[in-house]
């Protein structure tokens, strides 16, 4: 219908760039390539792998009351721009759309993922390939994660570039099930991958989720990462181990942050401003858990998945975890460590969208990992990519082949 006319633009925006094809299935033992038709993420022919963080973009804001009203329409118009000109000037390897694509507590039943097409055409646009991990607004009275996930995989135009994955084993919730990695390869023909990224579903805690016309408690969502995600990492972890040798280094992304970020927010980034460039507008950090756990009963739910992210995507010293990664919290961009959490990063995307809360100026956060000559992880680097063009805040996270987190004013460095 109304979605069709949008599919033209959007298969008129792809023709611009070059089709990228994906490398093969290879004859080495790919058991874990969790793609059953063998496709593969590589790093570049120079040795690097960039992936564009955009989150909160929130398209499809109307009025309350449900009365449609039409002022988000500049605002998506807007998000669209900060997109592609990130795309632009990253020309990144992977696009991740990091939650709250849709402010779903807007949408009406008979069209409420329709706004995806606009969130993926910068994409598709540019011929990157995409993964999306979903937000608590990606979920309400006519929207739910799963609705979004089969918009996303039946679109002609989106379905060849997706990433995204469903994976019910990962989740006792069946609204809770895009927990997934997406292993990286050094080349198309290597063994064993060189970096792993790791997504997983925070799901909502909203009444009404993924229900259509239904407001009891029972159809309310929690707003944590479902403890069955802990023992599907370690299940995971221990077959690569098996498979591979040893367990690649982790990039970590969830819509909202675990609870730790909170005590790294109060502590060491509330403590010394000066060492944690970024902006800080949004403390206490909203964090896993804040809005439903006393509602179910819990506390600390969201334990479970931390503990296996850090003990086991960490390892024994904790340096198999580069960062976990969030948004959610719009005001927030800053990359930060405490003693309390141990030696574990956690960092907020930049604000992308023009649509949710708040105005500080929009942008989106770039990661760039480097091989060494050995095709092994040497260095990663992530900074923040403004819509001015400009980049800031540079934090080192892999040096030498070690995890780190060394962070700066700088500019993004050179390519
Ligand atoms: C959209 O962007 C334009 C140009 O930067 C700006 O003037 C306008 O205020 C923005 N609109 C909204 C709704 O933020
Ligand atoms: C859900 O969609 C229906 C049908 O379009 C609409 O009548 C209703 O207002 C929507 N519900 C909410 C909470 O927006
Ligand atoms: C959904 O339907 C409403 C009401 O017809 C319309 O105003 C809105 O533009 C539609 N949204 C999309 C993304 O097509
Ligand atoms: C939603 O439920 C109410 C009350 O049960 C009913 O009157 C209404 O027709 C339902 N709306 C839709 C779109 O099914
Ligand atoms: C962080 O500080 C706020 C007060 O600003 C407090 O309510 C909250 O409990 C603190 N959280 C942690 C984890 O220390
Ligand atoms: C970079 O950090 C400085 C210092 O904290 C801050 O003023 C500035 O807003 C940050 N820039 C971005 C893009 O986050
Ligand atoms: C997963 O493994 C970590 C240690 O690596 C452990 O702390 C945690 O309890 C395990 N979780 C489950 C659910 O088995």
């Amino acid at each position: 219908m109304l979605a069709s006319l949008l599919l033209l633009a959007l298969a008129a925006g792809a023709a611009a760039a070059p089709r990228r094809a994906f490398p093969a299935k290879p004859a080495c033992d790919d058991a874990l390539n969790p793609y059953p038709d063998g496709r593969r993420l590589t790093f570049a022919p120079d040795g690097t792998f960039k992936v564009v963080l955009f989150t909160d973009l929130h398209y499809g804001e109307r009025d309350g009351g449900n009365v449609w009203a039409a002022w988000g329409v500049e605002q998506d118009t807007n998000s669209t721009r900060v997109m592609n000109r990130a795309l632009d000037d990253e020309a990144p390897n992977l696009v991740v759309y990091g939650g709250d694509q849709i402010t779903g507590e807007n949408q009406l039943w008979e069209n409420s993922t329709a706004y995806l097409d606009q969130v993926f055409a910068p994409a598709l646009a540019h011929d990157t390939p995409f993964t999306s991990i979903y937000g608590n607004h990606d979920e309400s009275y006519n929207i739910s994660h799963v609705q979004s996930y089969w918009f996303e995989k039946t679109r002609a135009a989106a379905k060849r570039l997706s990433w995204t994955q469903m994976n019910d084993a990962s989740s006792a919730d069946p609204k809770g099930v895009f927990n997934y990695y997406i292993p990286v390869y050094a080349s198309a023909s290597a063994r064993t991958p060189a970096l792993l990224l790791w997504f997983f579903d925070s799901r909502s805690g909203t009444f009404n989720s993924g229900y259509f016309n239904v407001s009891d408690e029972k159809h309310m969502s929690q707003d944590w990462v479902d403890p069955q995600a802990a023992q599907w990492i370690n299940a995971t972890a221990g077959r690569m181990r098996d498979a591979w040798g040893a367990l690649p280094k982790s990039l970590v992304y969830v819509h909202i942050p675990p609870a730790a970020a909170q005590v790294i927010g109060n502590g060491s980034v509330a403590e010394k401003p000066e060492e944690h460039p970024g902006i800080d507008y949004d403390e206490p950090v909203d964090v896993q858990g804040q809005n439903g756990a006393a509602f179910w009963g819990r506390s600390k739910p969201d334990k479970p998945f931390w503990d296996a992210v850090t003990g086991t995507l960490g390892g024994a010293d904790g340096t198999g975890l580069i960062a976990v990664t969030a948004g959610h919290d719009h005001g927030n961009d800053w990359c930060g460590r405490d003693p309390a959490v141990g030696p574990f990063t956690f960092c907020f995307g930049r604000h992308t969208g023009y649509g949710g809360y708040g105005s500080w100026a929009r942008g989106s956060r770039v990661w760039r990992a480097r091989l060494d000559a050995a095709g092994a992880l040497a260095d990663l680097h992530s900074w923040i990519r403004m819509e001015d063009h400009s980049t800031a805040n540079t934090t080192t996270l892999v040096q030498g082949g070690h995890t780190v987190l060394i962070n700066s004013r700088d500019p993004a460095p050179a390519a």
